[in-house]
């Protein structure tokens, strides 16, 4: 049955709310709220919010648009979160879990969390931690065996707060531009 309190019937979601993490809503302040990302939080600062993280690049609505319907088409892999704060109605805080599907440990599941990012007058709030403990709960409601993230030296102490410890090394190659794709 159709839940007509929920607003968010009424709008474009990312996934599904039962991946949204009961205790981590209810254990929201007053005036923040968790929801999937949402088709027009666009206009709710989205990638503002993401520009303290690093360069987001010049967004249209169209573009917005265009990368929200892909993620929606393949929903069971991208799980994007926002808490708003309803009092204005503009996003607090960001994240992303990936669902990857692999061979080893018998079709095994990873979550990958990516993209954490807490409005700068947000900050110091706990709305970090709540973002993980979100993500954390959507990575387990799909059966990941592990969750991993990548992170700068100075945000180990917070991931260490959610419960992560550091494991191994974190390598990384850019592909010059011109070197690009054109297939
Ligand atoms: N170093 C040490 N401790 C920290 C840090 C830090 N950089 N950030 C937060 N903490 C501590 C807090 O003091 C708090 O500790 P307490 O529970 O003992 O009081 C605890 O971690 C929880 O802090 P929150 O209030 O939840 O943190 P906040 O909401 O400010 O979010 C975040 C932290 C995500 C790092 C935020 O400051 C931010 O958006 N920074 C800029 C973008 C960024 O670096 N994002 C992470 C990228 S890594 C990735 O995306 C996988």
């Amino acid at each position: 049955m159709l839940n007509l309190q929920s607003e968010s019937f009424y709008e474009d979601v990312l996934f599904e709310e039962k991946y949204l993490s009961n205790e981590v809503q209810s254990s929201l302040h007053d005036g923040y709220r968790l929801y999937p990302l949402r088709a027009n939080d666009y206009e709710r600062g989205y990638l503002d919010v993401l520009s303290v993280l690093t360069e987001v690049g010049a967004h249209t609505v169209e573009s917005w648009n265009t990368q929200f319907q892909f993620m929606k088409k393949h929903n069971d892999t991208y799980f994007t979160i926002t808490i708003n704060d309803e009092r204005t109605d503009r996003i607090a805080a960001t994240g992303t879990i990936l669902i990857e599907h692999k061979f080893v440990h018998k079709n095994g599941l990873v979550g990958h969390i990516e993209d954490i990012a807490v409005d700068s007058t947000h900050q110091g709030k706990k709305l970090g931690i709540k973002i993980i403990e979100a993500l954390k709960y959507i990575g387990q409601a799909n059966g990941c065996y592990k969750v991993i993230l990548d992170c700068a030296v100075k945000n180990i102490p917070f991931y260490e707060k959610c419960g992560f410890t550091p494991k191994e090394s974190q390598m990384a190659w850019y592909i010059p531009p011109q070197e690009k794709s054109n297939l």
